[in-house]
């Protein structure tokens, strides 16, 4: 047993994540924790935001939080796409909500009014204030990018580029028989889930619990342990799931029929919070992010891209698939929630072969928190 050194404020690892074990059951409670993961976690991450589609036109926004940090995406009058944290320099209230298009971005509490390059236009009043200098108060930038139809951002202004970070995770997408370019978004949801946002990561990580808890999808993809591909790379881990023959014949067991040229199911993880999933059958991905709200809620965002001109009755079929299997996941999270939070068991043991996933995500969290 090896025993690693922590910081003080943090609970200690007892048994080392090498040694196969979890992260202790207290990390997904404490709020010590959480602060350290907004802090060297989320404050410089790549996230996926928003569809572009929404910030195409020259004015248009759209306001979204990428981990604990509200932010605004704009197109500015250059054409230009710009970032900025979407909190008024004036007290903290949220200067916009939703998406529109606009000419500036007006706080609407006391009607302070920034330009779409963050500088602040307008404070009423103002002249009024000796030596009020409006250059001081601009909204802070964050980084923006693009994949494709993808909008991401990072509150880090000096962020690595987006494509730096997301390496050959395009290149992958693209070998399942996917143009990304070619999708248009569809549908945007949130789902709000009663659990620390580790657990739902850590979930979304491993297929092992798939035979059990999800006999819809297990009948459409072969999660078998020799079949079921798992990998690791720099900055993202990837699943890949081959379609049952069964399932591609339509044999009526199956909820779901693969029709299309995607040959296979593809869940990716871009560390910490964003995730990208594939569907086998027609043209179709599914962005997500998945925001800590809390150290005991997590809201999952999920935005649908699908090729134009699909059947309603085929999306219908594969959003239900879909669905079902997210229903069963949140049950499964919040459960495993509770049982941390019982202290019962500190710290948890993994399959090693079929959760390596999981065992690269809890190195990350844990070198990003107290070093390796
Ligand atoms: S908080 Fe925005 S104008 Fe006052
Ligand atoms: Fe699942």
């Amino acid at each position: 047993m090896t025993t690693v050194a922590t910081k003080p404020a943090l609970p200690p690892l007892e048994h080392a994540l090498e040694d196969g074990w979890t992260l202790p059951a207290s990390w997904y409670s404490d709020p010590a924790v959480l602060a350290l993961e907004r802090e060297r976690i989320f404050a410089s991450a790549w996230t996926y935001a928003a569809p572009a589609e929404w910030v195409a036109e020259s004015g248009s926004y759209v306001a979204a939080q990428v981990g604990h940090v509200p932010i605004v995406v704009v197109r500015d009058r250059d054409g230009e796409l710009r970032g900025f944290v979407n909190v008024c320099r004036h007290r903290g209230h949220l200067v916009v909500a939703g998406k529109g298009c606009r000419e500036t971005l007006q706080c609407p509490y006391h009607a302070w009014t920034y330009d779409l390059d963050g500088t602040l236009r307008r404070a009423p009043r103002s002249e009024r204030e000796p030596g009020f200098d409006a250059t001081a108060f601009s909204l802070h930038p964050i980084s923006v990018g693009t994949w494709g139809p993808f909008v991401f951002a990072n509150p880090d202004p000096e962020a690595e580029p987006l494509a730096d970070t997301l390496g050959e995770l395009p290149e992958i997408v693209a070998s399942s028989g996917l143009d990304v370019d070619a999708l248009r978004f569809h549908s945007h949801h949130e789902w709000p889930i009663a659990s620390n946002w580790k657990v739902a990561i850590e979930n979304y990580l491993e297929c092992y619990h798939c035979p059990a808890a999800h006999p819809g999808f297990s009948k459409v993809i072969d999660v078998g342990p020799d079949a079921y591909g798992l990998a690791v790379h720099a900055t993202f881990s990837s699943q890949i799931g081959p379609v049952r023959a069964s399932a591609l014949a339509g044999d009526g067991q199956s909820p779901y029929t693969p029709r299309g040229e995607v040959t296979q199911a593809q869940y990716h993880f871009l560390f910490p919070a964003t995730t990208v999933n594939i569907a086998p059958g027609f043209p179709n991905v599914s962005l997500e992010r998945w925001i800590p709200d809390g150290t005991h809620r997590t809201i999952e965002v999920t935005d649908y891209y699908f090729a134009p001109d699909i059947p309603a009755a085929e999306l219908e079929e594969l959003m239900a698939w879909d669905s079902q299997v997210a229903e069963e996941d949140v049950s499964l999270v919040e459960s495993v929630q509770r049982g941390l939070d019982s202290g019962a068991v500190p710290q948890g043991r993994l399959m090693m072969e079929s959760e390596r996933l999981i065992a690269d995500f809890q190195r990350r969290v844990r070198d990003a928190l107290v070093g390796s």
